[in-house]
């Protein structure tokens, strides 16, 4: 079985991922009165689990919804001892290098996977262990925030694979990591 590692994932204009306050109503600023999913049960669909960071994680758990995931969900924490009683049977705590997290998973039987969370997918990213990013971009200015992407050792090459256009003002492209 292939191993992929994919980003899907919203950013504002200015590249940012949650606004100044953490807030990401701002991902609902478009009118979207279908309730389009924006590609986004087609790239669940072919993921076997996620790997997420604790803030993401948090912030999913806040949601006044119910769980939005039936795959599991490896969260990365060197601070949380467990996962909360009520998410036992969804979420998964991880710990380690990326490598052994990783090892960790595929043993598991898991290989597609969606990496989620902007400290995480940096982290990913500055091992080059990011295949590919489908980037959704809303059209709008947040001024600052949480970056999406940061410091690299190395350039990353990515080749465009697909792009789309949503509601007449999302824009979504697909890229795949140049090996
Ligand atoms: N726009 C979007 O589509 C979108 C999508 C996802 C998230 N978000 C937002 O973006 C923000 C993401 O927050 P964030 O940048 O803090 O990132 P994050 O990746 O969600 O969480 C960072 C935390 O993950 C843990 N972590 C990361 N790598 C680790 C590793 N290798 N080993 C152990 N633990 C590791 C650490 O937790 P500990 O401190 O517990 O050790 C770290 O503080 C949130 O506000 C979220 O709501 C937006």
């Amino acid at each position: 079985m292939d191993k992929k590692n994919s980003v899907f994932i919203a950013t504002s204009l200015d590249g940012y991922i949650a606004d100044k306050n953490g807030g990401i109503d701002w991902l609902h600023s478009v009118s979207n009165p279908n309730s389009d999913d924006i590609g986004y049960l087609e790239f669940i669909n072919n993921i076997e689990a996620l790997v997420m960071g604790r803030t993401t994680f948090e912030t999913v758990c806040g949601f006044d919804v119910d769980w939005p995931y039936n795959k599991p969900v490896f969260v990365l924490s060197n601070m949380l001892r467990e996962v909360p009683e009520s998410h036992k049977e969804k979420a998964f705590l991880v710990k380690g290098t990326l490598t052994e997290i990783l090892r960790q998973i595929h043993e598991k039987g898991f290989y597609r996977l969606y990496i989620d969370g902007g400290t995480t997918i940096r982290n990913f990213l500055k091992e080059d262990l990011i295949d590919e990013m489908t980037i959704t971009t809303i059209p709008i200015l947040l001024g600052g925030g949480t970056s999406l992407f940061g410091d690299l050792p190395q350039e990353l090459k990515f080749e465009l694979i697909g792009s789309k256009t949503y509601l007449n003002q999302i824009t979504q492209n697909h890229y795949k990591r140049v090996r």
